[in-house]
């Protein structure tokens, strides 16, 4: 009998708690496996010895709560192990797995945490351990290459489509002309923000603009466009990503906020949406307002799509079928091997961390102000499918809660 542990790390979706379970119930329900543990707060917390089992913190029918619970229910870190495999973090980190007994180590997360499952699948290589370290992937920003989609984003899309489309509704009843500008998340890849195609209903619907990062912004261009839009429309509605930037890389939320860096050095972006909001008041004098949809657009179970869920409970069981088969060093990944239908493959994972997939020239506007129809066929299909959250009788749903 051997044991397994599974960590989340990076920022939350909608599902990353459907591939936690999709690990758990399956190791669970797996003879081979006895303890089935989980690190709090990723790698970081693994290090300071926190870890649960999953036996004794979610027994019977608790378990199933996790598919519904947004956040990070082991909770997460931004932290990043030492290039360095003759650092002294790695001794320590395998002699904690060999004290629980860990055969099978599977990490949740993104790009950075593909570094960390490269990191520890090559140290056991080197060490000549057994351990079997595999990712299963997530990300709202859609950024990991080598996979069709990550589980998390399809969630997010449909929360920025139904929204933008609730906006677009409720920015329609005046006949004040005014600008509604809607702030999507997504440093270097506008996928998110290019979903909010999908609030469309008719040929000409808001929204008006779309701006992805990977097109250089430009603000005087910005202005034009607008001004030309207020003289057709009452309610000119525009989404752009927190890292739009311009043709120097700057970013626009940069031009009058004073950004900070996260733990991996990465910028902190907000603002975009308020600057361009205040610009065009100065600028062109008419009604403004900007909407950031900031972390409710990763947190809502409300608008989680069904596929995504589904999906994404398969990563977690396929990462746990993979690593008894004795597969290691690899993530999780979508084939798309049909309309509609997704295959899970493994693939080598010191090739996806820290690479980022930008959204195609092929899927944007020659213009750069909107996406093509080659980007509402292959996102379409990911936001489809209610799912039921369970809710109590006061009407707010039941989340899985780790007790302390
Ligand atoms: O994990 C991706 C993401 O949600 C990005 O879209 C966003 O830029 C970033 O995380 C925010 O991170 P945090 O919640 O750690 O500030």
């Amino acid at each position: 009998m051997k044991n397994l542990i599974v960590g989340q790390s990076g920022g939350p979706t909608a599902v990353i708690n459907s591939s936690l379970y999709g690990v758990v119930k399956t190791a669970l329900d797996c003879p081979e496996i006895d303890k089935v543990y989980g690190m709090q707060n990723g790698i970081e917390g693994f290090l300071k010895g926190t870890i649960l089992d999953f036996e004794e913190a979610l027994p019977g029918d608790k378990l199933e709560l996790l598919k519904t619970t947004p956040g990070a229910y082991l909770g997460s870190c931004r932290y990043m192990l030492p290039d360095d495999l003759d650092d002294e973090t790695y001794p320590k980190l395998f002699a904690k797995l060999e004290e629980l007994e860990i055969a099978y180590f599977l990490y949740n997360g993104g790009n950075d945490s593909m570094d960390t499952v490269s990191k520890i699948s090559r140290y056991a290589e080197r060490v000549g351990s057994d351990i079997k370290v595999l990712g299963v992937p997530k990300t709202i920003d859609n950024d990991l290459v080598m996979t069709d989609h990550t589980p998390g984003f399809p969630s997010a899309a449909r929360y920025v489509a139904n929204t933008v489309r609730e906006i677009v509704t409720d920015a329609s009843v005046y006949e004040t002309p005014a600008v509604t500008i809607i702030e999507i998340m997504g440093r270097h890849a506008g996928w998110l923000t290019a979903a909010s195609a999908l609030a469309r209903r008719f040929e000409g619907d808001a929204p008006y603009l779309i701006y992805l990062p990977e097109v250089d912004f430009d603000l005087d261009d910005f202005v034009k466009r607008v001004e030309a839009l207020l003289k057709d429309h009452n309610a000119v509605v525009v989404c752009v990503s927190e890292g739009i930037n311009d043709a120097d890389g700057k970013f626009i939320c940069e031009y009058d906020s004073a950004t900070g860096v996260d733990s991996f050095g990465h910028k902190m972006l907000a603002g975009a949406g308020k600057f361009l909001e205040n610009l065009l008041r100065d600028k062109l004098g008419c009604k403004a307002r900007s909407v950031e949809f900031n972390v409710s657009q990763r947190c809502s179970s409300a608008l989680m799509s069904k596929t995504d869920q589904e999906e994404a409970i398969m990563a977690g069981r396929f990462g746990v079928e993979s690593a008894l088969q004795g597969e290691t060093g690899y993530m999780i990944a979508f084939d798309r091997v049909s309309d509609y239908k997704i295959e899970c493959s493994l693939q080598d994972v010191n090739k996806i961390c820290n690479e980022e997939k930008k959204v195609p020239a092929s899927m944007i506007c020659d213009d750069g102000t909107d996406i093509t129809q080659e980007f509402i066929d292959y996102c379409a299909p990911l936001i489809k499918g209610n799912v039921e959250v369970p809710t109590g009788e006061d009407g707010l749903p039941l989340f899985a809660y780790r007790t302390k």
